[in-house]
């Protein structure tokens, strides 16, 4: 396999004439263009047992510590819930005038799911008006992995049953806070939560069950057009989305290309194409059949919803070799080590011109508005001497940034970005272990200190 190179920036020292060429690159988007951070209620908030937060699949999913690499829990994480004002003022001192982040439907809610928990109101509400004190957009994600285990108890997302309690949580997150917020992703990254929540195991519940697997599909797609509907029946001027993983999938050989077309499937095309009145995409991943037998009449209608934008969260490209011993899909992801490719800390391959290849897809489907509502970069950050040099991350933006750049250029209507994340967090199976923040933080502390890639972001964005 041919080894690809790219080159990585080096702005370790922001130098005036680096920040000049950064300013332009980002003025170049347009004045209009909407730069943000974003981050998710379970990974940042901890205050696991305050305000009336019941328990969710990721609480009991880490009380098996050998569920996370390092064993940890996110019973504290980075206590965005008593430290988010200085979190909000961060990311605004650094020039972003977007903030993404999650509600948790276990601290919005009462145990059983029906009743609103006050203090988790008055959370909610005292972070969006904070976001917009400092003069930031706020944009909402309703469902960003942390489903409440009393939901779990019926199956969670594998029985039909989610899709009327995700509808009464969606009305009530409209009812209270649309008057504040006008942007919404109803879910994040289906295709992750799905299978590796229900097929591998690897993320809360811990469910191995192709049958479960393919019931959540099913159920969640119908509950996202559900909550679709909800949220503009009560809010007409609302901008309703998703926001979707995506990665552009290759087969190592041209042997290997219809199992690359599989996965392909399943990464990025099972929770998208249904919406859009195209069907399941049976065809291509006949194993998918199976599902057929939980659609009901009628189903194939009420899946079907319209989105006033999408979110395009882009990590990594996936080179995949077919292979008989994989069930469902008949193939398997070459990992990244094995292709002598360059590799942020968790091994996923680093290629920016990946997100071009996502952008133009969702573009092909018809999408008339698309924002980056994720990218960014892990590694193994290290505080030394009170600072953070991570300039392979400023390396990673620019290429990225300079990608973003030409594809507005080629005329995809792509209107924001938002990086992965502003500070560092609880990253799900990996733990503490992964660093994607571009805020250190220190654990033992709490305390948040800037990293280069943060000056480089504000120098950018604001004048260096
Ligand atoms: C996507 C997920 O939305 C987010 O929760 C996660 O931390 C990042 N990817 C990085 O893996």
């Amino acid at each position: 396999m041919k080894r690809r190179t790219w080159i990585l920036g080096s702005a370790g020292v922001i130098t005036t004439a680096f920040a000049k060429a950064d300013q332009t690159m980002i003025q170049e988007m347009g004045i209009d263009f909407k730069w943000g951070v974003a981050n998710a209620a379970f990974q940042v908030e901890g205050a696991a047992n305050e305000g009336g937060r019941s328990m969710t699949i990721w609480d009991d999913f880490t009380k098996n510590s050998s569920n996370i690499k390092d064993g940890s829990n996110a019973q504290v994480a980075t206590d965005f819930y008593h430290k988010y004002t200085e979190d909000v003022k961060l990311a605004s001192s650094l020039g972003f005038k977007q903030f993404r982040f999650s509600i948790s439907w276990a601290r919005l809610m009462q145990p059983g799911m029906k009743e609103l928990n006050t203090e988790g109101v008055a959370f909610y509400h005292n972070l969006i008006e904070t976001i917009i004190n400092e003069g930031m957009q706020p944009w909402v994600t309703l469902y960003h992995w942390d489903l409440p285990s009393e939901l779990q108890k019926f199956g969670g997302w594998s029985n039909r049953k989610i899709i009327d309690y995700f509808e009464i949580y969606v009305e009530n997150c409209v009812q209270l806070f649309g008057s504040n917020v006008k942007k919404w992703f109803i879910a994040n990254e289906p295709a992750a939560f799905v299978s590796l929540g229900y097929l591998s195991g690897y993320h809360a519940p811990g469910k191995k069950s192709p049958f479960g697997f393919l019931r959540a599909v099913h159920y969640v797609l119908l509950s996202v057009a559900a909550a679709c509907r909800k949220i503009k029946s009560h809010q007409p001027d609302a901008m309703v989305g998703m926001a979707y993983s995506c990665s552009p999938v290759e087969g190592a050989e041209i042997k290997d290309f219809l199992a690359a077309k599989r996965i392909d499937v399943l990464l990025n095309r099972l929770f998208v194409e249904p919406h859009l009145g195209l069907g399941y995409p049976f065809e291509d991943l006949p194993a998918l059949k199976r599902l057929e037998q939980y659609i009901e009449p009628g189903d194939m209608d009420s899946i079907k919803c319209t989105f006033d934008f999408v979110g395009i969260q882009y990590y990594f490209r996936v080179v995949v070799k077919k292979s008989r011993l994989i069930p469902f899909f008949g193939g398997r992801e070459i990992p990244a080590s094995k292709r002598g490719v360059i590799m942020n800390s968790m091994g996923r391959e680093i290629y920016p011109k990946g997100l071009l290849d996502c952008l133009k897809r969702f573009h092909e489907y018809g999408f008339k508005d698309l924002v980056v509502s994720e990218n960014g970069v892990c590694f193994r950050d290290e505080l030394v001497d009170g600072k953070v040099n991570d300039e392979k991350r400023i390396g990673f933006f620019k290429n990225h940034l300079e990608v973003l750049r030409s594809a507005k250029q080629q005329g995809i209507p792509v209107s924001g970005y938002f990086v992965w994340s502003l500070t560092d967090n609880f990253e799900w199976s990996e733990g503490f272990s992964e660093r994607f923040g571009l805020v250190y933080v220190d654990y033992s502390t709490q305390k948040r200190i800037l990293k280069d890639s943060a000056k480089w972001w504000q120098s950018a964005l604001k004048g260096g």
